[in-house]
């Protein structure tokens, strides 16, 4: 009696339970692949703010805005009184103009939500990509089009060396002369 049982357990049940696990195992892996990475993320933020009526109707300068692309690592995101220099007379009235002169009357920063992330123990650098003649839309896609930001590319290790090795593989109309980048460990961490 108890001989059956025991082998009922090891034949039966204990191989669905493992089949159950990995099977669950795998599932998760790869649904939680693109948040991991952090592609798709484009959060809904404070203000309205679209790029795709500022940096595409408007035809606005993303280095207008993103005055940092040329200096360093960061791209950096503008300060109220870029955005008051419109708005302190463009569409007032609107609730998000609103908010956004309470913000800038009041000294407070505005809770933008980071999208894009590469931590601070890699090293990356937007002016030694766009000096190059790398533009924006290599990396977050054509964000003239975005009313919301949404992160495209991935930018795991294995993303940055991707492009280093074949950088004319992953951006094919790229009209300047770029060499490749750097590919050793001390490249990217300092
Ligand atoms: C009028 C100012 C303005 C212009 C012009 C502008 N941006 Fe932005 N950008 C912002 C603001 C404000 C944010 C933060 C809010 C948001 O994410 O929408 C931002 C966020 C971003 C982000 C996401 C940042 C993050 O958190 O990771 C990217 C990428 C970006 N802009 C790229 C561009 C590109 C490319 C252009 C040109 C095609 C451009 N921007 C033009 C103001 C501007
Ligand atoms: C080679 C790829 C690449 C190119 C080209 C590039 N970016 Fe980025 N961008 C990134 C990465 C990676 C991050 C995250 C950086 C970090 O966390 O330090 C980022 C972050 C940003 C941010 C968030 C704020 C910040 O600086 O961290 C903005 C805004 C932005 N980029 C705008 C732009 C604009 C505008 C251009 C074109 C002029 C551009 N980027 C070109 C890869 C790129
Ligand atoms: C060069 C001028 C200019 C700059 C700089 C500018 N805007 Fe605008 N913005 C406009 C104009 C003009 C409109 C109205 C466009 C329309 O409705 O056709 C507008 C519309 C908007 C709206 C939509 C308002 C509504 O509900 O109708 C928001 C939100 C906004 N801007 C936020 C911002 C923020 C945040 C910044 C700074 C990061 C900024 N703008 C910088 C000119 C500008
Ligand atoms: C779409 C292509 C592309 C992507 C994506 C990319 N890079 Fe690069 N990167 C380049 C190219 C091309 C160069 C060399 C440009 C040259 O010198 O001509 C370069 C150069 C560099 C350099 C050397 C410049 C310096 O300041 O020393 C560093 C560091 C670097 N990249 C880091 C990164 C990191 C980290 C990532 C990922 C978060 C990344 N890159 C993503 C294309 C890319
Ligand atoms: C082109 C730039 C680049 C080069 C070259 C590079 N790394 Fe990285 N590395 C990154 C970035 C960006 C991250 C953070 C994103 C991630 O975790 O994938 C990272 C993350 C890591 C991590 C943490 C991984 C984790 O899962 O937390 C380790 C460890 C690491 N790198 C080791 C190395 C070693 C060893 C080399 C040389 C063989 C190397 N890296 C070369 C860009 C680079």
């Amino acid at each position: 009696m108890k001989r059956t049982a025991l082998d009922y357990t090891l034949k039966v049940k204990l191989p669905i339970t493992v089949f159950v696990i990995v099977v669950t195992f795998a599932l998760t892996y790869y649904i939680a692949r693109p948040e991991r990475d952090g592609m798709g993320y484009g959060p809904e933020q404070e203000i309205k703010f679209s790029h795709k009526l500022h940096a595409g109707d408007m035809n606005i300068d993303c280095k207008y805005c993103h005055t940092g692309v040329e200096k360093g690592r960061h791209a950096t995101i503008p300060a109220l009184s870029t955005c008051m220099n419109c708005h302190s007379f463009a569409r007032k009235d609107r609730p998000d103009i609103v908010k956004l002169t309470n913000y800038y009357e009041n000294n407070l920063p505005v809770p933008w939500k980071r999208v894009h992330r590469v931590p601070d123990y890699a090293y990356f650098n937007h002016s030694s990509h766009v000096l190059k003649g790398i533009d924006c839309k290599y990396c977050h896609g054509d964000v003239r089009k975005m009313e919301v930001v949404q992160q495209l590319h991935s930018f795991t290790m294995g993303a940055c060396l991707n492009c280093h090795r074949n950088p004319k593989a992953e951006m094919k109309d790229l009209t300047a002369e770029v060499k490749n980048g750097p590919t050793t460990c001390y490249g990217c961490h300092r």
